[in-house]
């Protein structure tokens, strides 16, 4: 799909979005290992979280989506039984990772794939820690989806790893589940938490001390109702959007604001940004709240080590607000951005230079020279959500209409992208 998005005088009004993506896989993983109905209201619409759905529904949870509520009825944790055909992880990576830690322990062998991007990236980061455990799993070239997993009975383990990388930590906490004892997991640097803080809703016993996690296994856990926060990494787009476009005031409503994530809102107040928080509350665990943001002047920053793992998913449209800053943005510390759902070094870098804009690559990050002219380009998604919606953004400042290929790789995380776009950029 090709969209035309023409430059925009302001964005502004007021935009709700859908259910954080990493949020919704987990409430629907555990739901499926829960006892008992699960009810979540505001579930990602994106298709990555509906590939786990099928997924969890394949593996034997029933699941329907009555008015917008997607309703889970799991059987506990010995309730999954052998799907009847391959499992199809999509595009999400998430999902195979995740779900990889539960099928590991099951009493059966599961083939679990995807699309031509989730072929291409590492799987070797969880195969490790759940061979230890004592799954067999394997894998094309020994590294790469498809992945058949032989579960058995797992033992638990005190396992340091080697990335920074919430997948991977929740992969091995939800293998946990099924260990008698403590699994225990010791990270680099403090990425999302959202497992944890699910897991405790759905009833198990997690502790957290610093970069320290560990859970106890065979826990009883039980269905819940459950609201999923907007997704911060969706709205970073709209945030950026009104930050590089003259006359903008937007609110977004009802977002998640969980500390392990918001490092986004942090880094553009540092570099300027004017941004008000309003009503706060919070639900299973997780912060949620407005954000009303205006047209700033920033002035750019630098991206490194920690905060670099804090913001992964949204330096595609960093780097666009790094070119349109007084300054311009140093991103390094992010060779993991080489392997998502595309080499996203190498696609913002196209992009750019399809667009007129300078940037310096290095082989973990680039730099971004401030107050550049965004030229009007026909621009390429390459089949990466993050890239199509960041360049979607990027041509709102362009000097004329920009046309982005493969569009539609926004519906992986947000189907509603370019229709919420819509309403709010004039
Ligand atoms: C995610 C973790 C991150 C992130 C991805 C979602 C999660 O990946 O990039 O979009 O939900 O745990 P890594 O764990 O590979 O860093």
């Amino acid at each position: 799909m090709r969209e035309q998005i023409s430059p925009a005088l302001s964005v502004s009004g007021a935009i709700q979005l859908p259910g954080d993506k990493s949020i919704s896989h987990r409430y629907a993983m555990l739901a499926g290992i829960a006892e008992g109905p699960s009810k979540i209201s505001n579930y990602s619409t994106g298709a990555d979280c509906q590939s786990t759905l099928a997924c969890v529904r394949a593996l034997g949870a029933e699941s329907e989506t009555k008015d917008g509520i997607v309703c889970i009825h799991g059987h506990g944790l010995d309730g999954l039984h052998e799907p009847a055909a391959a499992l199809d992880a999509g595009n999400s990576g998430s999902t195979i990772r995740m779900l990889s830690g539960i099928l590991a322990a099951q009493p059966f062998v599961t083939t679990i794939g995807g699309d031509e991007s989730l072929s291409r990236r590492p799987m070797q980061r969880i195969m490790t820690p759940l061979a230890q455990m004592g799954a067999r799993i394997e894998a094309r070239e020994n590294r790469f989806p498809p992945l058949t997993i032989r579960g058995a009975k797992l033992h638990p383990m005190e396992y340091t790893l080697p990335v920074a990388s919430a997948q991977v930590r929740s992969c091995v906490l939800l293998a946990g589940l099924y260990a008698d004892g403590r699994t225990t997991v010791h990270e680099p640097v403090r990425t999302r938490d959202h497992t944890e803080l699910a897991l405790r809703e759905f009833g198990a016993d997690v502790e957290v001390n610093g970069l320290t996690i560990s859970v106890t296994g065979r826990p009883h856990l039980e269905g819940r109702q459950l609201r999923v926060p907007g997704d911060l990494s969706s709205a970073a787009f709209f945030l950026v959007a009104a930050l590089i476009v003259p006359e903008s005031s937007l609110t977004v409503h009802g977002v998640g604001l969980n500390p392990t994530r918001s490092a986004l809102l942090d880094f553009l107040v540092e570099m300027g940004a004017q941004i008000k928080i309003l009503d706060v509350s919070s639900s299973g665990g997780e912060l949620i709240g407005d954000v009303l943001i205006r047209k700033s002047h920033i002035r750019g920053g630098v991206l490194e080590k920690a905060r670099t793992a804090a913001l992964i998913d949204e330096i595609p449209v960093l780097a666009v607000l790094g070119a349109a800053s007084e300054e311009g943005l140093m991103v390094r510390d992010a060779s993991e951005l080489r392997v998502k759902e595309t080499d996203r070094i190498a696609t913002i870098a196209e992009n750019f230079k399809r667009m007129g804009l300078a940037i310096e690559l290095h082989q973990d990050g680039f730099e971004v020279p401030g107050r550049q002219k965004f030229h009007a380009a026909e621009l390429d998604s390459f089949g990466d959500h993050r890239i199509a919606m960041a360049f979607s953004i990027a041509a709102l400042a362009a000097d004329g209409p920009c046309a982005i290929l493969g569009a539609d790789a926004a519906s992986v995380s947000f189907p509603e992208f370019f229709d919420t776009l819509q309403r709010v950029a004039r």
